[in-house]
């Protein structure tokens, strides 16, 4: 979603700068054009050196230079966003009141792109009404506003005002940079391997790490849904997910049942236990009572309860972990579960499945539409589940009798 765009890095001068540089980092590393844009309060804490060296293009500090006349326009008209980061309470009232007089201000007032703006600074300041009545008119004019954190603060101090984590700041660029096209649309995602209490320690589990579901959950987000995640990951939420942790398959099933009328797409990437103890022992097993033996009894199969409760509207996107004949065991989970589509791979694939940061998995349909996705990160993985998902609403929209629409 980043690659190829063009993105101007605003840095103004707090002492949050410094954490620019890792904004920087990250934007560069998923494929988008940085031009680092720096006031002179922002050099009073960090180096332009730093900043030229990680982005794009050589940091650009001022108005006036001998090659380019007019570099705020050339900036602001050729940028696809403009992120200010950190944005301090002067930069917020110039930009609410207009002004321009560096050329960040006057890159800001020369672009149509999307605006990102970071605030970050002491709480008293972050609190003042004028701060708060600045920010309001830019959020009613549609810049996006990355609300800082609570946190310990420069001198030593505790509160409101320290900038957004990175990964936030990058999600919040990606959101303004995406097509809201799961807007309108209530999206609810499970993640991660559920763990079934052997004893008050102990547990049998599985290998899941929850990093595809959370994805997931993440791309849907940007792409403008509303988003539930029902996970047993203890992964950072992405931002703007409502977020229910669970530990076991029966309370998944609980947390998911609740929610599961309320949605439009449900997608079960959890890898949920098959079997689990039938009676957990109160107390810590003791070695020296011998080798125990384990009962087991099945689960609820989740995702088989949705298929025969499914709304015709409703899209249901199952997981399906394979070892050996991916698409054809794929094809029969989803007619057993009655999903609409079922994401497989083959977790014994190199780079694919289970703990690794990357996936190649075959979507397959009920409408037949399948499709291999080739390796690639997970967030690749997640965009392309979602593409097939839109698609297959259209697809069985238009088979569906009109008066069911
Ligand atoms: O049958 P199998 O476990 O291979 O199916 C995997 C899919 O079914 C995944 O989408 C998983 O989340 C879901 N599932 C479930 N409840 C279970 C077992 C699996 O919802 N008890």
């Amino acid at each position: 979603m980043l690659a190829g765009k063009r993105i101007v890095l605003g840095v103004s001068g707090g002492i949050a700068a410094y954490k620019a540089i890792e904004v920087c980092r990250r934007l560069v590393d998923a494929g988008a054009h940085v031009i680092p844009v720096l006031t002179e309060g922002a050099r009073h804490f960090v180096g332009a050196t730093t900043f030229s060296a990680l982005a794009s293009e050589p940091v650009q500090t001022s108005l006036w230079n001998e090659v380019d006349p007019i570099p705020h326009t050339r900036l602001g008209q050729g940028a696809d966003l403009v992120l200010v980061c950190p944005a301090t309470a002067r930069l917020l009232a110039d930009l609410a009141g207009g002004r321009s007089h560096d050329l960040l201000t006057a890159t800001l007032l020369a672009t149509r792109a999307p605006v990102v703006v970071c605030p970050a600074m002491h709480t008293e300041m972050w609190e003042h009404p004028a701060v708060q009545d600045n920010l309001a008119l830019l959020v009613r004019r549609g810049v996006h506003v990355v609300p800082p954190e609570e946190g310990r603060l420069a001198g030593g101090d505790v509160g409101a005002g320290r900038l957004a984590a990175p990964e936030t700041v990058v999600a919040a660029v990606e959101a303004a940079l995406a097509e809201p096209d799961l807007s309108g649309l209530t999206v609810l995602v499970t993640a991660g391997g559920t763990r079934e209490p052997i004893d008050p320690v102990r547990f049998l589990g599985n290998r899941s790490s929850g990093k595809q579901g959370h994805a997931l959950a993440a791309e849907a987000a940007t792409r403008g849904a509303k988003v539930t995640l029902v996970t047993t990951a203890g992964l950072p939420v992405p931002a703007g997910v409502e977020v229910v942790r669970v530990d076991t398959a029966a309370q998944m099933e609980a947390a998911v049942t609740e929610r599961a009328a309320a949605a439009d797409v449900i997608v079960m990437a959890a890898a949920v236990a098959d079997f689990r103890p039938a009676a957990p022992a109160v107390e810590k097993i003791k070695k020296h009572h011998g080798v125990p033996e384990l009962r087991l009894e099945p689960t609820p199969d989740i995702l088989a309860g949705l298929g025969a409760a499914k709304r015709p509207d409703q899209t249901l996107v199952g997981f399906a972990a394979e070892t050996s004949d991916v698409r054809a065991s794929a094809h029969e989970k989803l007619a057993r579960k009655g999903a609409d589509l079922v994401v497989a791979n083959d977790v014994g694939a190199p780079g694919a499945g289970f703990e690794h940061d990357t996936n190649q998995v075959v979507i397959v349909r009920s409408d037949g539409l399948d499709e291999d996705v080739p390796l690639g990160g997970k967030r690749a993985v997640a965009r392309a589940v979602f593409d097939a998902v839109l698609d297959h609403r259209v697809t069985s929209a238009d088979r569906r009798p009109r008066d069911s629409i």
